[in-house]
This record gives C-alpha cells, structure tokens and sequence, in this order.
C-alpha cells in the first residue's frame, strides 16, 4: 500500500483519484445551423488502471463523442476529462498531439481507417514509432505482430488481409507506442460472430499482459462475457453499470453480474428504464431511508391526484347534455 505523503494532506482527496480516466459532469454539445443537440450531458465515469471496460447504449447516445473526448480528438464543451494524469480540458496543441501518440491508442469500426493501405502490416505497425523516432521499431513491429497471432502476414497489404486480420494488426498499430490505454470503437462492428471473438480475446490478452488499461464501445452482447464492468450510456449520461465477479462454491465457479446506478456528485441518480417501467414511476417519487439502503416507491397519492385532475377536465370538456337528454353523439346517430 502506498504511504501517505504530506502532500496528501495538502491536497484532500479528489473525484478519481487513482483512477486511469476521470470523467465528470461532462458535456459536449454540438452547434449544426444554430440547432444545439446535447451529445452528452454531464457524464461522470471512472476507470481504474488495468480495467477492461465495455461501453454501451442505443445509437445516439453519446459513445463515440465519449471515446472522440477521451482520444483528444473532441474538445468537451463543459466538465473534466483527466486520463492518465493529462488533462484534456487544458492541453495545448502541442501536447494534444504528443498525447494521441503517447497516452492513448485508437481502433476504429471501419477496418479501411485504422491501417495505410500502401504499407505492409508491420509498416504500418511501425508508422507511430517512427513519429516518435524508435530506433528498435522493425523488431517491436515484429513483436508485436506475434502478439497478435499475425508474424506470418507482416510483409502483406492491407488489402490483402481479411477484415479481421485487418483488425488484429490495427491493435499492434495502437499499441506500438506502449499507450496505458486503448479505446476501440465498435472494433467487431464490421466481423462475423467468429472473428469478433477473436479480437476480443486478444484485447483481452493485451489487457492481461502488458496491462493496458481498455475502453470499448460495443453493440455485441458476446463482450459481456470478456470484460469485468459494463457501462451503460442513456442519453449523454452513464445510467447503470453492470459488474461480474466470479463466485467460488461447493460444486465450482459461478458468475454473478451485479447492476449499479452511478450517483454523482450532487446525488443525483438515474434509475434504470426497466425499474421505471415495472413500478409506473413517474414524476414524483417516494423515498425512505433505512438502516442500509434507501426505498423507492411510486407515490401513488400524487398519481391519485393526477387521475382525478385529469378526470375534471375531461368532464368539464364534456359539453352539458341537451334536454331530453339525448348527448350530441345521439343526435348525430338519429339523424342518420
Ligand atoms: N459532429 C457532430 N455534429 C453534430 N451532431 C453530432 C456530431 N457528432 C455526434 N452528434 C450527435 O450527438 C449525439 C451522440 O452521437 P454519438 O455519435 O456519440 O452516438 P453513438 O452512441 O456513438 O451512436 P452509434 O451507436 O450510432 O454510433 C447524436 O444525437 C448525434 O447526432
Ligand atoms: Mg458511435
């Protein structure tokens, strides 16, 4: 355990610290022809060293702004973003770019944008090293094409490559410069069922044994099973987060998955749909607090209130029946 160091003192502890990537209150909001779509709205997130973490949530919901912010490719509109120590609110040019070299690797959907077509795999693999003038860069190049099962394709093309081997070098490529951490947006997006499998398992590899610390954004259902925290995003916002440990019985290995809300620093909670859903909630909620948890209910006295409300007006929208008594709708049916 690390000691305490005056310095602690001085500075009292802060949101995410120890943590690899700090997002909080984050907001992106994008301006198109004086219409403003809200991208994100006030994320917090935080990842530890050596997490391997997927990110998901409907088409729309703020994933990819997320990873471009992370990535220093996007500037968040409001909030904090720290990853490794760099803050990506404050970067300047300079830095931003050493950043994208040095702190963080990137693997996009689309097979054609992660690689040079007109160099070979282990070129391409050795292009961020030659940004950063490594003198050992063909035999890491090399290395790191074995990592990813590829020594043998080093001298093929892109073109010449499946799309999931286009893939696996894609990660060599990312990782070429030791980044502590690796963002993949829907790296599996364009493989089949197989091939997805594989390059999961070899983030996973990368995660175990060089300890990269791994962000993906995915829609397949089959990460779930590689990764130990699933963060769900609703609306420009993390709403639930969903963990799995592994349970040790009598009769073996079990695993359990665990579903979290996150609360932010005002205390403020989203509540997963499907709880929203189940109980009706809606407006107004009743709270308790207990010993060790706090209860929820739908409060059924307000929504008493709104029926009845409800009920006024319609009657009073009603038009007064006429007198013998037939209503307008009679009427219309007798005429004919
Ligand atoms: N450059 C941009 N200009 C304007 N609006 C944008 C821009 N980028 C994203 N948006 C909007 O921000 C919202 C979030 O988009 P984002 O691409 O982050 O979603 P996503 O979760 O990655 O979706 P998908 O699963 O479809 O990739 C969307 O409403 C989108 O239209
Ligand atoms: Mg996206």
């Amino acid at each position: 355990m690390r000691a305490h160091q005056p310095a602690d003192i001085a500075h009292p502890a802060r949101f995410g610290d120890g943590a690899i990537v700090v997002c909080e209150g984050l907001v992106r909001i994008f301006k198109v022809a004086e219409i403003e779509a809200v991208a994100l709205q006030g994320l917090d997130l935080l990842v530890e060293p050596g997490e391997m973490i997927a990110v998901v949530g409907a088409s729309g919901s703020g994933k990819s702004t997320l990873l471009n912010i992370l990535g220093g490719l996007d500037v968040p509109s409001a909030g904090r973003a720290v990853v490794a120590g760099h803050d990506l609110t404050q970067m300047g040019r300079g830095e931003r770019t050493r950043y994208r070299r040095e702190v963080v690797g990137f693997v996009w959907q689309q097979t054609a944008r992660n690689l040079l077509p007109y160099l070979s795999a282990v070129e391409n693999v050795e292009m961020p090293m030659t940004l950063d003038g490594r003198a050992d860069r063909r035999r890491r190049a090399l290395e790191l094409l074995d990592l990813v099962g590829l020594a043998d394709r080093a001298r093929a093309r892109p073109e010449r490559l499946s799309g999931g081997e286009q893939q696996r070098v894609a990660i060599a490529v990312a990782l070429a410069n030791e980044p502590p951490v690796l963002l993949a947006d829907e790296p599996t997006g364009e493989l089949d069922s197989a091939t997805a499998a594989e390059v999961f398992a070899l983030m996973r590899r990368a995660n175990r044994e060089l300890g990269t610390t791994i962000l993906i954004v995915t829609h397949d259902p089959l990460v779930a099973d590689q990764v130990s925290r699933t963060v769900a995003i609703r609306d420009g916002r993390t709403s639930t987060e969903t963990v799995r440990r592994t349970e040790i019985h009598e009769d073996g290995h079990r695993t359990v998955a665990e579903e979290f809300a996150v609360l932010d620093r005002a205390g403020r909670l989203q509540l997963p749909r499907h709880h929203v859903e189940a109980l009706h909630l809606a407006g107004r909620v009743r709270l308790r607090l207990e010993e060790d948890h706090v209860g929820v209910w739908p409060d059924d006295a307000a929504r008493q209130r709104a029926e009845d409300a409800r009920e006024r007006a319609d009657a009073a929208r009603k038009p007064p029946a006429d007198p013998a008594g037939q209503t307008p709708a009679d009427a219309t049916e007798e005429r004919r």
